[in-house]
Formats: C-alpha cells, structure tokens, sequence
C-alpha cells in the first residue's frame, strides 16, 4: 500500500509566498501555521484584525522566526477585497498560491454589502473577485496555485441560476450546498480557461479540496447567528464525537497546495468512509460540479456581480 500522505512531505518553502483567507481560525490557521514551518511567507487575510493578530502572535509564539502578517480581507465586500489585492501588490510582487479558504455555514439569510447572499457571496462570489485582482501576482510567478476549499455539501447543491441570492426561496444547508458547487464549478472552469491560456510550461493552476467534517468554529456559527441553544449543542456534540481535528482536516488543503505531484484541476479530500476524515488523497466531484454550461454561466455571472474580468481570461 502507498505510504499515507503527511505534512511532513511538504518541500521546504523558503522565498514563496502563500496567501491563505479566514487564517485566524480552523483549517485556515492550521494550514497558515505548517506553511510558516516550512518556511513559506504566509500572509492571513481575515476579517477581524484583532483574531488575525491573535493567529499571527500564536504562530510566532511557537515560531519566532516565522514570516508571517495580516491584511484585512472582509470577503462580503467588494471594496475590501479591492483593497486588500491593491495593498497585495504594492508589498508584493508574485504570489506562488493563493487559498481561498474562508467560509461561512448554514446560516440565516443575509446580505453581504454589495447585496449578494451571505454564503455564496463570501464563499464564492468574494473569492472570485479576490482571484480575478490577484492574478497579476500569481501569473508574474510563473508555477502558482489557486486552492479552493470545497466540500462535501457540494453534494447537496444545486447551481439555482434563476434565483441565485434565494430571494424567492431561501434554505440555509441549499444555500451553503450551492457555495460550495461554486467553489468546484470555479476551480474547474479556471483550470481550463488558464490552461488554454497557456497550453505548454509553467502557468497558474487551479485545485480544490475539502476537510471532511472537522471540528473547527464553522458548525458553532449558524446556531449562534440563530440564537439556538440546541442547535449549537448538537454541532458542538458532533465535533466531539465525529469530527477528525483540524490539524488533520488541513492536510488536504496543504497537499493541493504544496504537493509538486499535483496537478490544476486535481480535488483533494480524506480518505476515509464517506470521505469524511483521513489522509489526503485525490476524491471525485459529483456530476453537477463536472456540468461545463453551468461552469460557464457562472463564470458570466459572478463577472456580472462583481465586475472582474480576469482580463478577459
Ligand atoms: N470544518 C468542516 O468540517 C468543513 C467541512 C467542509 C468544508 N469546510 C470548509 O472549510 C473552510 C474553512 O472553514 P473552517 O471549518 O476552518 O471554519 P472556521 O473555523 O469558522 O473558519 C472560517 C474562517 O472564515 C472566515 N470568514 C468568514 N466570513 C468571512 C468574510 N466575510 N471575510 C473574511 N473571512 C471570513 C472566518 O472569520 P471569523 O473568525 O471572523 O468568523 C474564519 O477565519 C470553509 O470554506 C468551509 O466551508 C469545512
């Protein structure tokens, strides 16, 4: 049997850079802190600068040679994300990967500040537009990566192009379900448009994975936007009982992207039953996440919402 897939395999990654979102917390703060071990420059995009700073003290605590920084990236805003990317790239001039991890689940209906849905506004629609202005960045790196971070629930989506923002009908696991076959139907579609692109040498990648079910501050969330005490004890009972740690729930995202054997296009998952703990291997989307004309028309869309063009890409 091959040998089970570890952090320990990650090539040492002095002099590149790694941009990870919603670092201060979960999967994001995992994978943050083994890419600063290695020795990558990790910048947290998190929205709060006071858990950001938090997440940076912690790793310096154990690391205190470690590169790493906040900038404040508010996904559920069009404005911050342009701002972010502009402050990005007068610090910098190449970004090797970015991971596109933040993420919210399952909670009431809301509206980012650009009027988008909550969860496919943050989810998808932020990192795409985060994606689009740092292109420049990645591109000027030559081999760099885009992470997305999906999940299983993309199983429960459905791309609903006549009511995107569920003005009409609105249920939170539905909407959470269609974030997240974003996040694939992205990954996938930007894979493409990159590789033909740039059909032979080194160019930006597009990859996805997802943690399984891991105990991290997401489950807590919904029930607290909703004030349900049971609600919050049932995810606080499940993350006890069922969930793998976060620590391992991050290798999937640290293999896509660190692995040099992976490639755009690959999705990463553990590989236990259903998928949900385990090493990372490569795992299966369903076949929503695989539908070329709904990749296409959300790309036309989110282009639409957010007003990045990729170049045209
Ligand atoms: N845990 C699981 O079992 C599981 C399973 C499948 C997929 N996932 C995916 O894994 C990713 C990471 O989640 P997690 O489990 O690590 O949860 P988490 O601990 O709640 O971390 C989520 C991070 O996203 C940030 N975030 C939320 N909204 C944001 C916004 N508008 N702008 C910037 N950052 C924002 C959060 O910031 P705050 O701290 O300020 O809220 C937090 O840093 C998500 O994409 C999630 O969908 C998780």
């Amino acid at each position: 049997m091959a040998t089970r897939w570890t952090d320990t395999e990650i090539p040492p990654l002095h002099g590149k850079t790694f941009v990870v979102t919603g670092s201060n917390s979960g999967i994001g703060l995992q994978a943050a802190r083994v890419l600063a071990r290695r020795g990558a420059a990790v910048v947290l995009a998190c929205r709060s600068e006071d858990k950001a700073q938090q997440a940076v003290d912690l790793i310096r605590t154990e690391l205190p040679e470690a590169s790493v920084k906040q900038m404040k990236l508010d996904l559920a805003s069009l404005a911050s994300i342009r701002a972010f990317a502009t402050r990005f790239g007068e610090e910098h001039a190449q970004l090797d990967a970015l991971v596109n991890n933040a993420g919210m689940m399952a909670i009431p209906r809301a509206l980012t500040a650009d009027g988008f849905e909550m969860q496919l506004g943050t989810n998808h629609l932020g990192h795409f537009a985060l994606t689009g202005l740092l292109l420049a960045p990645l591109q000027a790196r030559g081999a760099a990566r885009v992470v997305n971070v999906a999940s299983q629930a993309h199983r429960l989506g459905t791309m609903r192009f006549d009511d995107l923002m569920g003005e009409r009908r609105y249920e939170k696991w539905a909407a959470y379900g269609q974030s997240k076959l974003a996040n694939l139907l992205f990954t996938f579609e930007l894979d493409r448009r990159l590789a033909a692109r740039t059909p032979s040498g080194p160019r930006v990648e597009a990859l996805a994975c997802h943690p399984g079910y891991s105990a991290t501050e997401l489950q807590g969330k919904g029930p607290a936007l909703e004030k349900s005490r049971i609600g919050a004890a049932v995810m606080d009972l499940g993350n006890r009982l069922l969930a793998q740690p976060a620590e391992r729930g991050a290798l999937p995202t640290l293999r896509a992207a660190t692995d040099p054997s992976a490639h755009g296009g690959d999705y990463f998952g553990p590989d236990g039953l259903l998928e949900m703990a385990g090493a990372p291997v490569k795992v299966g989307a369903n076949g929503k996440a695989r539908d070329l004309e709904a990749a296409r028309r959300l790309w036309a869309a989110s282009v639409e919402l957010t007003g990045v063009d990729f170049g045209g890409l």
